[in-house]
């Protein structure tokens, strides 16, 4: 069950967080996987040395020209996951134009010339799977998480408008979306026993998740059982946006 040898993956964002837990499950299921940051290279491989199969690669998705050379190096894949994302804390009128932009250009515009770039590949071999990584924040309010909320909606809405489009083709394509998750992202604000208290108190499971609770699912829409599913999500987060 969710074999996938001889399968290729890329996982953005797979430095760190949930997405090397992400790239590290598609490996163990035997997929050869992309581990992608845009820091540094030295990142790439400090996390690729975790992983076996992997291949470290570097792109920085506030680049779009970055993409051409990405897929230079990948060549066609079959399992793409769109995990990078950019998450500026603000409240909802102090946004800068550049903020604005970085935040909708890695969220969702990289995300639309990836599937653009790498779907022709798939359409060819007729077999693909594309999962984007969502956010709580698509349903829930958080003063300082508007704009964040925005990009990763958006994002869930090209997921619905490219399904029926990619369906035909093999190709499923889903949103996962998580609760408040303990990555390096959250680590400072976490720190604070109040607030963790506070974003504990949201959560009906009682409790902030981990990375690995995220990755299986990823893994069942990326894998071949779970093919008759397509232009759906899956919450991963304790019940925080019910
Ligand atoms: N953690 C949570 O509580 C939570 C909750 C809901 C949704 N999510 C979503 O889950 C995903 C992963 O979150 P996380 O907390 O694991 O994130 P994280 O710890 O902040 O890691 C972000 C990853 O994205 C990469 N990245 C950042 N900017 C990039 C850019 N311009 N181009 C390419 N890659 C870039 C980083 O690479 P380098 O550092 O190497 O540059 C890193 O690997 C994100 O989409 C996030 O929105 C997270």
């Amino acid at each position: 069950m969710f074999d996938l040898t001889g399968k290729t993956a890329l996982v953005t964002g797979s430095t760190q967080g949930i997405g090397f837990e992400i790239a590290s499950i598609l490996a163990k299921q035997g997929a050869k996987v992309f581990v992608a940051g845009a820091k540094s290279m030295e990142k790439c491989i400090n996390a690729s040395k975790k992983i076996p199969n992997s291949i470290p690669v570097r792109v920085d998705l506030l680049q779009i020209d970055d993409i051409d050379r990405l897929y230079e190096v990948t060549g066609d894949i079959d399992i793409l996951v769109l995990n990078a994302s950019i998450q500026y804390k603000k409240t909802w009128n102090a946004f800068s134009v550049k903020e604005f932009d970085d935040q909708m250009n890695c969220n969702v515009k990289s995300s639309y010339f990836l599937i653009k770039k790498y779907a022709t590949g798939m359409i060819n071999k007729g077999w693909g799977r594309i999962v984007t990584i969502g956010s709580v924040n698509q349903y829930n309010q958080h003063p300082q998480l508007s704009l964040y909320g925005v990009s990763k909606a958006a994002q869930m809405k090209m997921v619905e408008n490219f399904a029926p489009i990619l369906a035909p083709f093999g190709i499923t394509i889903n949103n996962v979306a998580p609760g408040a998750i303990n990555t390096p992202r959250n680590k400072e604000c976490l720190k604070d026993a109040a607030i963790k208290k506070k974003v504990e108190d949201c959560i009906p499971c009682g409790y902030i998740g981990d990375p690995k609770d995220v990755a299986p699912a990823v893994l069942l829409l990326c894998s071949n059982e779970g093919r008759y599913i397509t232009g759906a999500e899956i919450k991963v987060d304790g019940g925080m946006s019910l």
